[in-house]
């Protein structure tokens, strides 16, 4: 069976925003807007399998289960038994003998934490994100961050209006924020050139377009997306040209000044800064890229509590 193919839902996983009801991810928001430290999961063990390069994601889960006092045992991928040719569905099985009962997992491959708890329904599952599919944490980090920060406390954001702009057609933070975003109730447009945003984009319920400035007009959030270089394949580049890449759809710090005074920019990280997102504005007043990376510890814990409770 193809991997994309695979939906496995266990009830307590956590492996895309899309297909779930969306008072699930309310619910988790409400709590992250109010966690604090505790020792919840005193006693508990959670494992971090990043099979791709992450610094946000994998610190902030490590942090986010040590607040609730669990247990974090971080796999070392690049000296494990995977070097030896071991699937990644038996490293998870070996990590469920010796007692894990969450694992945070990153892979290039989309839907390998779908596979992973079809195999293992016992082990919760919580996908740090997979290749293009999905990234839900982040977006869940992000959402609190827009919620907090345009003032929707519960979380009904229907009078928002949320560009993405950039690299939308291999994002996978994209993916889910289009999701969790448009379930709670914002109204959301992606743009960026063609090459990079396909219209088919529109069947995950926002609109597309292909002019930034078209795109920014009315939004309340600008988010910016990177662009991807490690997922462009050989003979095939992402941009033909950084300069005029950043021309057409970068937050120039000329087009951040033209923004009505309200608008807020984020960034999920990492920056191409100077081609996206200009340094002046990636560190100026609009910018909410330190919230979205704090909020995301936040979200995690929330995450986790929801995932271990019971
Ligand atoms: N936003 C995000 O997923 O960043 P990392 O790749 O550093 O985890």
């Amino acid at each position: 069976m193809g991997m994309t193919a695979v939906h496995a839902r266990s009830s307590r996983s956590v492996l895309g925003i899309a297909g779930e009801p969306i008072e699930r991810w309310r619910s988790i928001l409400e709590h992250a807007s109010q966690i604090t430290a505790s020792t919840d999961l005193v006693g508990r063990l959670v494992a971090t399998a990043f099979f791709e390069d992450s610094t946000r994601t994998r610190t902030s889960f490590t942090i986010a289960a040590g607040r609730l006092g669990a247990t974090v045992v971080d796999l070392s991928v690049g000296s494990s038994s995977a070097n030896k040719g071991e699937s990644i569905v038996d490293t998870a099985r070996t990590l469920a003998a010796m007692g894990v009962e969450a694992l945070v997992v990153r892979s290039a491959l989309a839907g390998l934490p779908g596979v992973i708890a079809q195999e293992l329904p016992e082990l919760v599952v919580i996908n740090a994100g997979d290749g293009r599919h999905e990234h839900p944490t982040q977006a869940l980090g992000d959402a609190l961050t827009i919620a907090e920060a345009t003032d929707c406390p519960s979380f009904d954001l229907s009078n928002r209006r949320v560009a993405i702009i950039g690299d939308v057609g291999a994002s996978r933070v994209a993916r889910s924020n289009v999701a969790l975003l448009t379930g709670l109730g914002a109204s959301v447009v992606c743009a960026g050139p063609p090459t990079l945003v396909p219209r088919t984009l529109e069947g995950l319920g926002c609109e597309v377009c292909w002019s930034m400035d078209d795109a920014i007009d009315g939004a309340d959030i600008v988010m910016m997306l990177r662009i991807q270089f490690e997922r462009q394949t050989a003979g095939q580049r992402a941009i033909a040209s950084r300069r005029a890449y950043r021309s057409a759809f970068g937050m120039t710090e000329e087009r951040a000044h033209r923004l009505e005074e309200h608008v807020l920019i984020m960034h999920p990280g990492p920056t191409n800064r100077g081609l996206e997102i200009d340094p002046s504005v990636a560190d100026g007043p609009r910018s909410l890229i330190k919230q979205q990376v704090t909020n995301g510890v936040r979200a995690r814990m929330a995450v986790l509590a929801a995932c271990l409770s019971g």
